[in-house]
C-alpha cells in the first residue's frame, strides 16, 4: 500500500533523478556551510523543501510540471550567507531575490522558474504572489518545512 507521507521507491528514483544535476553540484553544496533553522543547514532544507514538493504534487495530483518544481524548489533559498550572522533583520523580504539572482546567474532558468523563487515568500512579499501551481507547492512545502525544522529545534 501507497504511504501518504512519504514517496515509495519508484518515486524516490523519479524524485533524484530530477534533483540530482542540481542538487550534486558543488555550488549548491555550498550551502552545506550556513544554518537555515535550528541545526539544519540551508542546503538540507531546500532539499527537504523539494521533497515535499514534489510529494504533495504526486499525492494532490496537482500536475505541477516536476523538473521545474524540484529545480526551483532546490534554489529557492539560494541566497549563499548565514542569515544569523549577517544580522539584516528584512533578510525574510528581501533574500528570495537575491537568491533568484545568484541561482540566474549560475543555472539556465526559465522566467517562470525565477517567479516560483522570488513568491516562495509569499504572503511576507506581498507583492509577488505564486503565479504557477509549481509556485504554490514551493510556497507550501517551505511553510511546512520550515516549522518543522524550528518545532523540531524547540523540542529537543
Ligand atoms: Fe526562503
Ligand atoms: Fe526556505
Amino acid at each position: 500500500m501507497k504511504k501518504v507521507h512519504r514517496l515509495s521507491e519508484n518515486e524516490f528514483r523519479d524524485f533524484t533523478r530530477l534533483a540530482k544535476p542540481i542538487a550534486g553540484d558543488s555550488r549548491l553544496k555550498c550551502m552545506r556551510k550556513y544554518i537555515q533553522h535550528g541545526d539544519k543547514s540551508t542546503y538540507d532544507h531546500c532539499l527537504s523543501v523539494a521533497y515535499t514538493a514534489f510529494l504533495l504534487n504526486r499525492r494532490l495530483h496537482i500536475g505541477a510540471g516536476e523538473e521545474s518544481l524540484v529545480k526551483a524548489s532546490l534554489l529557492h533559498d539560494y541566497f549563499l550567507y548565514d542569515w544569523h550572522n549577517k544580522g539584516d533583520r528584512l533578510h525574510g523580504y528581501h533574500h528570495p531575490r537575491i537568491a533568484c539572482e545568484n541561482a540566474q546567474r549560475d543555472f539556465d532558468l526559465t522566467e517562470k522558474e525565477k517567479a516560483m523563487i522570488l513568491s516562495h515568500m509569499w504572503p511576507l512579499t506581498l507583492m509577488h504572489i505564486p503565479t504557477s501551481r509549481e509556485g504554490w507547492l514551493i510556497s507550501m512545502a517551505d511553510k511546512i518545512c520550515s516549522c518543522r525544522e524550528i518545532m523540531q529545534r524547540r523540542l529537543s
